[in-house]
């Protein structure tokens, strides 16, 4: 098998290192694109690198041409390994009109071309591939792919980045500012220099709407996905985390609905969870995902969901695959589409202090035509979950407040009315309980 690899940064470098560790030195890395060719030096010490894995002279295994890959009818498969949307889909899209395989570890240009990806892989009867795209080193896309062929995906929930929860982790386990455990986080390379992707929920919301497209054979667009991010976390959730025996994490949910499955609810929430759930105990920048089907019930699968070794080993198991002419099927044969008016929360909603309570009312009302009560609480240990069971009708509007905090348990408002909510008060954080 012959592959090109574009990019050599962490999960390129990674892949390569996996290769080499591997008895079996059946897999050739033909080509390698890179941005800048670098010194001479530099180019001699990479290609002693490749060497091992590499059959290609020294002098001709880097390009920066695209072109020098397209064209070389040998190379079977390409890993892309870029990073970005439009330029890696373009050389994906060339690749797979040159009837190269695709493997491609990138979640941000899958989500935004899904659709052409997967109608273009089919049309020119090539295979793409995506194992470390969502979740790294945990066997995910898979396993989902299987269990979705099996028997059929009720829900998927996952912590799908490791630097929020790496951030939350440190929140509550060292008590560590929100900027103190994103500058850790920083440090260790796990959060870039700009984190919004991460701590936005914007990487995660890629990573489950492509969970979601694949798990229920149909594509929907990353517009209709609401993410709500860590941001705006402080220490006083935190400290209330603590007093009512709840642990943070940024979950992504993604679940079919309604009498006929017919209907997708998909969201990313940062979530107040029971410290005795599983999600609970997912420590540093470590995953998780559950899958729910109809023939197994939930299993969880819990790993590294980043970093060089791991996302190589994910990159190679696809290489594996296609190696021994395997693979797993991303099809679009369903039309399920998200409903966001249907997809109705609770939440936890600490204002920045500035904010009138009349102000916060006022604005919720102008969200909904429900009636919505105002009631005053004074949360004791396992309130949350009392007051979520008293609720009379999952759909009024119920604002419970005090007169002593800047926080308020909001129940009843769909994620299209939290996410004006978010927008209106910027500063405000935000959570599922
Ligand atoms: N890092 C992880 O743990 C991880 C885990 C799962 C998925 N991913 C995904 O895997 C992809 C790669 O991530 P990474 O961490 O390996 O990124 P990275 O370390 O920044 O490497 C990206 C590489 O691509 C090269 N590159 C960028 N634009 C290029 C272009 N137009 N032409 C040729 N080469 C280009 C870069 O060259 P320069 O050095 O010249 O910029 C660099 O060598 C991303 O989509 C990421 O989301 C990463």
């Amino acid at each position: 098998m012959n592959i090109a690899i574009l990019g050599f940064g962490v999960v390129a470098r990674g892949t390569c290192e996996i290769l080499k560790n591997r008895k079996e030195k059946d897999i050739n890395v033909a080509k390698v694109l890179r941005r800048n060719m670098g010194s001479t030096k530099q180019v001699a010490n990479d290609a002693k690198f490749l060497k091992p894995i590499s059959k290609t002279a020294p002098s001709k295994i880097f390009t920066c041409d695209i072109k020098d890959i397209i064209k070389t009818k040998s190379i079977d498969t390409v890993v892309e390994c870029i990073g970005g949307d439009d330029i890696p889909y373009s050389f994906c899209e060339a690749a797979m009109k040159a009837k190269k395989n695709v493997v491609t570890s990138n979640k941000k240009m899958l989500a935004k071309y899904y659709k052409k990806l997967i109608t273009l892989a089919k049309t020119k009867k090539v295979l793409l591939l995506f194992e470390a795209s969502v979740c790294g080193g945990i066997p995910f896309i898979n396993t989902l792919s299987n269990m979705s062929n099996v028997s059929g995906i009720n829900s998927i929930n996952g912590i799908m980045n490791g630097t929020s929860n790496y951030i939350l982790y440190k929140m509550f386990e060292e008590d560590l500012s929100f900027e103190e455990a994103l500058k850790g986080a920083q440090e260790l390379g796990y959060a870039e220099a700009d984190p919004s992707d991460d701590i936005d929920g914007i990487d995660t919301k890629n990573k489950i709407l492509i969970s979601s497209n694949l798990a229920f054979k149909t594509v929907n667009n990353l517009k209709d996905v609401h993410a709500f991010g860590i941001r705006n976390i402080d220490i006083s959730d935190i400290s209330f985390c603590k007093k009512h025996k709840l642990v943070c994490k940024l979950i992504a949910s993604a679940s079919l609905v309604g009498n006929k499955k017919s209907q997708i609810l998909i969201d990313v929430f940062p979530t107040f969870l029971s410290n005795k759930d599983s999600f609970a105990n997912i420590s540093l920048n470590n995953n998780m995902v559950r899958i729910n089907s109809f023939g197994l019930g939930s299993i969880d699968l819990v790993g590294a969901g980043a970093g060089s070794l791991p996302t190589g080993t994910a990159v190679v198991s696809d290489l594996l695959l296609l190696n021994d002419g395997k693979e797993y099927k991303a099809e679009i044969s369903k039309n399920i589409k998200i409903n966001n008016e249907q997809n109705i929360c609770d939440i936890y909603f600490r204002n920045d202090s500035s904010i009138e309570k009349d102000e916060l009312i006022n604005f919720i009302e102008s969200l909904t035509k429900n009636d919505i009560t105002v009631s005053n609480f004074n949360l004791k240990d396992d309130d949350i979950e009392r007051l979520k069971l008293e609720r009379e009708n999952g759909k009024d509007i119920v604002v419970y407040t005090t007169s002593n905090t800047n926080t308020y348990l909001i129940f009843g408002l769909n994620v299209i009315q939290i996410d004006k909510l978010s927008k209106k008060f910027n500063k405000a954080f935000i959570a599922k309980i």
